[in-house]
């Protein structure tokens, strides 16, 4: 077990398989920019990850999510799937998908040993659906692979809403009585300042004190105690049913005092914050011919110097007219 300067353990993995995306989130990839991908070369093969992975679960890694851009666009992506689930002492793998391709995927990521996924979904309306993601797309389509991945028996199924005023905002009330029925766990996002390119300001964030207000007008809800020290997500149950739904206060009620999140990009590179500039090189070593001994140095290094807080320095570092050149969210990964 290794700890950080700020006295966090690691315990969790986010390893970000492409950034390419079939879509264009306002929030996150905005449509109309240039995009400049990592070309294939750069990025880590599914033998790289993996023993990434295997050489660092001694260091307390228990949790491992797979995310992108969008990881179902990589190719075979049920191969590393399969070798990942299978690794002794990882307790959690899930992935975070928009959902597009979900429908055709769904069984093969089940039988590759996936137990449950997380989509992204910030609207019903499909108008809205298709200017907030950047292109034509049917909410049925999306539904479409939920509802798959529930009739081939990945669970939890949650949804990811990245809430911004003006844009979505309207929607909570409909999105939580939509999914509640079907047991899908519904995860409310503040709008976050990821990257540089969204237009985020503090006036276009949806506090989760104004979601849960909004939704107690039509649930009674009760709160869940957290499952484990550094959970994102503030977690509720309504009581009639069971169901929870869960809110992710970046913004309003930072979490970074027990953030145990350690980030691997698509060209290798470990990020200790979501919001971090840049981070530190572990595919040459990977590429050469050095040991797991070695891997669990850099990683042990990388984390004992960390001390990210940026979620808790934000509203400080906005006041003072600071703006940090952060790497995008879609090559971060979530
Ligand atoms: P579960 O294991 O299912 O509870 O999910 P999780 O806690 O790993 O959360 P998930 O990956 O679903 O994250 C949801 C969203 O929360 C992400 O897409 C981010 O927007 C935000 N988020 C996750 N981790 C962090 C973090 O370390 N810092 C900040 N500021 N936001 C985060
Ligand atoms: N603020 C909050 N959440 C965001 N996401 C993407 N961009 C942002 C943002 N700016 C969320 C998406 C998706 C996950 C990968 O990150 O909703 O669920
Ligand atoms: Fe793609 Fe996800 Fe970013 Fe949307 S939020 S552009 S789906 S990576
Ligand atoms: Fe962790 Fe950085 Fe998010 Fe804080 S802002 S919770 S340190 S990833």
């Amino acid at each position: 077990m290794i700890k950080d300067l700020l006295g966090r353990e690691l315990r969790d993995l986010r390893i970000s398989i492409t950034d390419r995306c079939n879509f264009r989130c306002a929030y996150c990839m905005p449509d109309g920019e240039s995009y400049e991908f990592f070309s294939r070369q750069e990025i880590l093969s599914f033998e790289e990850i993996t023993r990434f992975v295997r050489a660092i679960i001694p260091l307390g890694i228990r949790k491992v999510r797979l995310t992108g851009g969008e990881p179902l666009l990589r190719k075979h992506i049920e191969n590393l799937i399969q070798v990942l689930s299978g690794l002794e002492g990882i307790q959690d793998l899930s992935l975070t998908t928009n959902g597009f391709l979900l429908k055709e995927k769904a069984k093969v990521l089940k039988e590759a040993g996936l137990k449950r996924i997380t989509v992204s979904l910030p609207s019903l309306k499909d108008e809205k659906l298709s200017y907030l993601v950047g292109k034509k797309v049917k909410v049925s389509q999306i539904l479409e692979g939920i509802e798959k991945a529930l009739e081939v028996g990945l669970r939890p199924v949650k949804v990811n809403v990245c809430v911004a005023k003006g844009l979505n905002d309207d929607e909570v009330v409909d999105i939580a009585k939509f999914f509640k029925p079907m047991g899908v766990v519904v995860r409310f996002i503040e709008f976050m300042d990821v990257g540089n390119l969204n237009s985020w300001s503090i006036d276009r964030v949806f506090s989760v004190r104004e979601m849960l207000s909004l939704l107690e007008k039509h649930f009674e809800l009760e709160p869940v105690e957290r499952a484990y020290r550094g959970e994102v997500a503030e977690r509720y149950r309504y009581k009639d049913d069971g169901v929870e739904v869960g809110f992710i206060s970046s913004i309003t009620q930072p979490f970074c005092g027990d953030c145990n999140r350690l980030r691997l990009t698509a060209d290798g590179k470990l990020l200790t914050c979501l919001f971090a500039s840049d981070g530190h090189d572990v595919k040459n070593l990977l590429r050469s011919d050095a040991s797991d001994e070695e891997i669990r140095s850099l990683v042990k290094n990388v984390w004992s110097l960390r001390k990210d807080r940026y979620s808790e320095q934000r509203l400080e570092l906005l006041k003072k007219g600071i703006a940090l050149k952060k790497i995008e969210m879609f090559k971060v990964g979530g």
